[in-house]
Order: C-alpha cells, then sequence, then structure tokens
C-alpha cells in the first residue's frame, strides 16, 4: 500500500493534530500504549500527541543503548518533564553491546540494534505494562530508504513485509507517516512545543552506531562521542540541517611530540539539506575547519587526522552506516 505524502506547504496543523488525536484515541480505546522517545523531533512530536490522545495511559520511554550523545538521555527526560510528561529512562546500554559486539557490515549493525531495540527491550516493556500499541515517529523519508534497500532505518517494518504483532507482540502505531521533516517540524511547534525541541537537529534512533565504521565498542562509541560534542560546540551558530563526526576503520601514520603515532581518523560531515532526501555540504568557513581539526587532535586521544566530507547526497547518504 502506497502512502500519501502531505507536503508541509499544504499541511494544516491544526487539523492534523485533531486527525491523529483522534486515531490514536480510537486504537487504543481505554488501554495502554508504549512510547519510543529518542528526544529527535520525530519521536517528540509522537509523544505530544499520543500524550493528547492518551494522558497518563501513554506510557513514555527513552532507552538508553549507550549510543546517544554526551547526557542525551538526562537532558531528553528533564525536556519533557517541562512540559509535564513524564518519560522513564530503560538503561539497556549491556544488551546494544553485546548485540553488536563484532559486527563490522552496517546493515547487520542496524539489524543487530533493531532486534535489540524492538523484541528485546520493547517487548518486554510491552509484556510488562500490557500495552498492546508502540507509537514512534517514522517519517515517509525513512520509509523510502529503507524500501529502495538503501539503507534499512532501524524503525521500518510493514514495508519489509515485518509483521510487528508476529515479530515482536504488539502493534505499531505511526501517526507522522505521511509528513517528511520540515511538516514533522511545523507539527511540533503547533503542538506547542519549545523550539529547542521542534527545531532540534535530527538524530537517527541507532544514535553514534552509524558514525562508526568497522567495529562499536564502548571506547570508539566514546571517542566519537567526545568528537560530536567538539563538533556540537563549535558549529552551534551554524545554519546547517545535520552535522555529525565519524570515526574510520583505517589507520594512518602520524607524529605527536616528534614520535611516529599510527593513529585514528575522524571525519566531519554538515549537511544543507530540506527533507533528507538529497544534502549538500555546506560551505563552512574555513577557520572554522581549522579550529575544529585543532581541536578534535588536540583534545582526542591518538587522533592525528581530521576530514571534511565534499561529496553530496546522492550517491553519498547522511551517515555512514
Ligand atoms: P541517510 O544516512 O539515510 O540519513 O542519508 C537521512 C536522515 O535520516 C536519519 N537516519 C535515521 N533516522 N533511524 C532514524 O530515526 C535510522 O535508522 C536512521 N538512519 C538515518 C539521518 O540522521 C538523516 O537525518
Amino acid at each position: 500500500m502506497s502512502i500519501e505524502e502531505i507536503k508541509a506547504s499544504q499541511l494544516d496543523a491544526e487539523q492534523f493534530i485533531a486527525e491523529k488525536v483522534r486515531e490514536i484515541a480510537d486504537a487504543v480505546g481505554d488501554g495502554v500504549a508504549i512510547n519510543a522517545l529518542s528526544g529527535g523531533v520525530d519521536s517528540s512530536v509522537v509523544t505530544m500527541l499520543g500524550h493528547r490522545a492518551l494522558g497518563e495511559r501513554l506510557l513514555s520511554y527513552f532507552v538508553d543503548n549507550g549510543l546517544m550523545r554526551a547526557g542525551e538521555p538526562e537532558q531528553t527526560v528533564a525536556m519533557f518533564a517541562e512540559v509535564g510528561v513524564h518519560v522513564e529512562l530503560v538503561a539497556a546500554r549491556d544488551q546494544f553491546f553485546a548485540a553488536i559486539d563484532g559486527v563490522t557490515d552496517p546493515e547487520e549493525k542496524r539489524e543487530a540494534i533493531t532486534r535489540t531495540f524492538y523484541h528485546d527491550v520493547f517487548g518486554g516493556l510491552v509484556r510488562e505494562s500490557g500495552a498492546r500499541y508502540l507509537l514512534q515517529g517514522t517519517i515517509l523519508t525513512d520509509i523510502d530508504e529503507t524500501v529502495a534497500g538503501i539503507k534499512r532505518q532501524h524503525n521500518v517494518f510493514e514495508q519489509l513485509g515485518i509483521d510487528p504483532q508476529e515479530a515482536f507482540g504488539y502493534r505499531i502505531l505511526e501517526p507522522l507517516v505521511q509528513l517528511r521533516k520540515a511538516g514533522v517540524r511545523k507539527i511540533g511547534q503547533a503542538l506547542g512545543l519549545p523550539t529547542k525541541i521542534w527545531d532540534r537537529m535530527p538524530f537517527p534512533g541507532p544514535g553514534l552506531a552509524t558514525r562508526i565504521i568497522g567495529v562499536v565498542t564502548p571506547e570508539r562509541v566514546d571517542l566519537v562521542r567526545k568528537a560530536t560534542a567538539i563538533l556540537e560546540s563549535e558549529l552551534a551558530e551554524i545554519e546547517a540541517f545535520q552535522y555529525m563526526a565519524i570515526l574510520h576503520e583505517d589507520r594512518v601514520t602520524g607524529s605527536r611530540e616528534g614520535r611516529r603515532e599510527f593513529g585514528q581518523q575522524i571525519e566531519v560531515r554538515c549537511w544543507d539539506s530540506v527533507d533528507a532526501r538529497t544534502a549538500r555540504p555546506t560551505r563552512l568557513p574555513w577557520e572554522l575547519l581549522e579550529k575544529l581539526s585543532a581541536r578534535m587532535v588536540g583534545e582526542l586521544p591518538g587522533v592525528v587526522s581530521v576530514t571534511y566530507n565534499i561529496a553530496t547526497k546522492p550517491p553519498s547518504t547522511m551517515e555512514v552506516v
């Protein structure tokens, strides 16, 4: 079944919100639903729609998979407390690291994370809570790329012939599937979410694992997390769709304090895009790139090379995994 797109320019936010709130309330009836909040724009908007529809009967969880940015789990819980939504933090770091241990193939990595998330973690939460529905923020762009076989986005099932009820024991409600990012932001704003939430830079569900080429270990995640913190502080004032730091697998010869160091490479990407379907590298000021490089090689142990990606999407994709 093909999904009819609602373009941001044609979107009547109030009408959309009323319709989706009604649909969620009708589907869930007098039961409870659970909600996967990652803190990104899409899942934040779904959380608010679900909260309007179900109130306390929506149980919102932030799964700490150990792959998020510095401080992200606590900040997300605090941000939602400010708008009156209680979010439960679920500690699942060890489960995720065990699932991706030794995996290097990008699609296998995504598959392992998806299974841990939906089958192991949410399967357990659903059984405990008696919920029959999971609400999540899948958008049209996620489905496009997954169906085209380019990248298996972590939150797409039905279009791949996977029945969540059979595979995980619950149904999935996806109120945003007809929208792309610009439309979701419009809904977030109309829902009264603070700008820092609806205008947030996208961040993928599988987190920093999408930014590590090769094996994902706690040490490698820690390195890319630190690189991300530097990048986000230096680019905070830059108008871009999304930026990211990537840890490469290949090492290169460098030198530190006069001694050879066969070191790590960080790649920086910064994208201009409207809907993530196509993207161009942002023309960042050279001085800014120099500062980024100086901070990364200076503050990140073992890093001797910093590069800036200048390819467009396509043929590139935005994340490396
Ligand atoms: P790509 O790498 O496919 O990214 O060009 C396009 C946009 O989608 C985000 N992305 C994801 N978001 N789950 C998500 O929620 C995923 O599995 C996923 N993979 C990529 C990416 O950050 C970018 O904004």
